[in-house]
């Protein structure tokens, strides 16, 4: 039988124990399969959960889906692997969030470099920690000398669409503060153009009001940002995306979007087969 288009899940683990950290649950990317551990609690309570992998389900007659393979995983790894290399001793380092910084984080360990780092999410921090990297509260650095992230787009002429794990905010304060913004993608994420969904946090007070503004816009069935933001989906025209940003931007009670502008981008690697293509966006990086 066929089966139907979806997000398959399925168990990897016996239970695990596993500490909340953040809202009400906790979320880990485990190499090569995005896996995940949910659970319910207060933050620093102990629990169990069993990890899961999700893979997508393409029925054998719909040639418009893509399942996540080895190659793509393999992608992501390779790509982040170049960015490791391009960190120094001595640097402070913004780390992203996602799947593909999930493959950064022990290529960076591995190097035992004496570089400081700071997480834009708690799952990140939770791994970078896990694997010895010393992470600093966000709020006692000015600049980075380096950040690396993930992209969910990169158009040719260097915009980026970020926050498909809705960690847009934190993410654009980490680029922005860096002297170089690295990207690392696999070979799905450069698109000839932007096109929606585009993430956004916004405020909850006045939330309905803001979302008109934003129309059309969709509400994420996600839990809200460490910094209380509520997380959703602009789903209009993208087609420019610098008047779009300032349209975004502009509206009240829209706290981020996750557009970020070629300004910001300096160097792009994205992973193709076994190695990684480099594009630099600005001079001298
Ligand atoms: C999270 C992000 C991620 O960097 C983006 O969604 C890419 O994620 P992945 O590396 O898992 O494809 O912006 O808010």
């Amino acid at each position: 039988m066929t089966p139907a288009a979806g997000v398959e899940k399925r168990a990897v683990s016996p239970e695990i124990k596993i500490r909340i950290i953040q809202n009400d649950c906790r979320l880990l990317w485990s190499p090569p399969f995005p896996v995940c551990a949910w659970q319910n609690g207060a933050p620093g309570q102990a629990a169990t959960a069993t990890l899961t992998a999700h893979r997508t389900v393409v029925p054998r007659n719909d040639h418009r889906l893509e399942a996540p393979d080895v190659s793509t995983e393999q992608e992501k790894q390779v790509a982040a692997e170049a960015a490791a290399e391009l960190v120094e001793n001595g640097m402070t380092v913004g780390l992203g969030t996602g799947s593909t910084v999930a493959y950064l984080l022990p290529a960076l360990a591995r190097r035992s470099l004496d570089i400081v780092c700071a997480a834009t999410s708690p799952a990140t921090e939770h791994a970078a920690r896990e694997l010895g990297l010393r992470i600093e509260d966000v709020t006692s650095i000015d600049r980075f000398d380096i950040t690396i992230d993930g992209a969910d787009q990169i158009s040719p002429d260097g915009w980026l669409v970020k926050g498909g794990g809705g960690a847009h905010n934190r993410e654009k304060i980490v680029a922005g503060a860096a002297d170089r913004f690295v990207v690392i993608a696999d070979s799905s994420k450069p698109v000839p153009a932007l096109h929606a969904p585009v993430p956004l946090e916004l405020m909850s007070f006045g939330l309905r009001a803001t979302m008109r503004q934003v129309a059309p816009a969709a509400l994420r069935d996600v839990p809200l940002s460490p910094d209380g933001g509520v997380i959703a989906d602009y789903h209009g025209p993208v087609e420019d995306p610098a008047a779009l940003a300032v349209r975004l931007s502009s509206t009240p009670g829209v706290v981020a979007h996750g557009l970020f502008p070629p300004q910001m981008v300096a160097t792009v690697l994205v992973g193709r087969g076994k190695s990684a293509d480099r594009i630099d966006f600005t001079p001298g990086s």
